[in-house]
């Protein structure tokens, strides 16, 4: 299986969770001491690659390597992201198509790869698709680029969803809401404490908590859900 941006606060959550699960790992990240520190902690099953995602050759030849080494792609988490802070109407054309590539970009190029190795694997595949809440609720800091490349993505999850149900390939969203990362260091302390206090247990999520549902889409469980966005968020937007 592969997971992309493994090294961070979501992904080291999602990799443990889903080592916990007995999966062999393709670790995807830029950040090489990150990836190193995660293979300390789980050595006999992370293969990490280093790879800048927002690159549609690199995120070809890591997919060769996946193939090479693991014979194929039974699950991907597309997790990799940034939230990239400027405001409209100031938004500079290179921070929007960072936001796009790094976002939306990195998970279309290697669901791409992915879809055509797990179109010759035996059984049900799974792609999850790390989203954000920041798609659907509108009173939050969010940026619009940053919510464009959710709803870009929640988009492909559908298209996937609904072009692969016949060939067993099943494509979800995790659209978290504030979850505790290294990710919090693009707001100031304002804005951070006033989101964190909109959230109906007054906490922010936990990485394993958001983990524990992608371990659960990719279990046998999960066989029976595709196309859905599956929204983490305490129950805050319930109106
Ligand atoms: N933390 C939250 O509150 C929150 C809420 C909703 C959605 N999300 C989403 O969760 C995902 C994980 O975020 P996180 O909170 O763990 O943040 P994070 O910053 O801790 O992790 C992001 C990871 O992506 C990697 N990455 C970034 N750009 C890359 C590139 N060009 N090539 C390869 N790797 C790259 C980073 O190195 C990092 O390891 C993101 O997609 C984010 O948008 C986070």
């Amino acid at each position: 299986m592969v997971i992309t941006g493994a090294a961070g606060g979501m992904g080291r959550a999602i990799t443990a969770r889903l080592v916990k699960d007995n999966f062999q790992i393709m670790a995807l990240d830029i950040n090489e001491s990150g990836l190193e520190k995660l293979t300390d902690d789980f050595p006999s099953s992370i293969f990490p690659y280093k790879v800048d995602l927002t690159d549609a050759a690199a995120i070809s030849d890591a997919f060769m390597t996946v193939n090479t080494k693991f014979g194929g792609v039974d699950a991907l988490v597309n997790n990799a992201g940034n939230c990239y802070m400027s405001e409209f109407p100031n938004i500079p054309s290179d921070e929007f198509n960072l936001q796009m590539a790094v976002n939306f970009s990195s998970a279309f190029y290697c669901s791409q790869e992915a879809v055509k190795s797990m179109l010759k694997r035996p059984g049900i595949k799974k792609i999850v698709n790390i989203s954000s809440n920041g798609a659907y609720n509108f009173d939050v800091f969010d940026p619009p680029h940053y919510r464009a490349s959710k709803a870009a993505m929640d988009t492909l999850t559908k298209d996937l969803a609904r072009r692969y149900a016949n060939q067993s390939i099943c494509v979800n969203s995790i659209a978290p809401a504030m979850t505790e990362s290294p990710l919090f260091d693009v707001l100031s302390k304002d804005v951070l404490d006033k989101a964190i206090s909109q959230m109906p247990r007054g906490r922010a999520m936990k990485p394993d908590e958001i983990a524990a549902w992608v371990g659960f889409l990719i279990s046998p469980a999960g066989d029976v859900s595709s196309g859905n966005v599956i929204i983490l968020n305490q129950g805050r937007d319930v109106r």
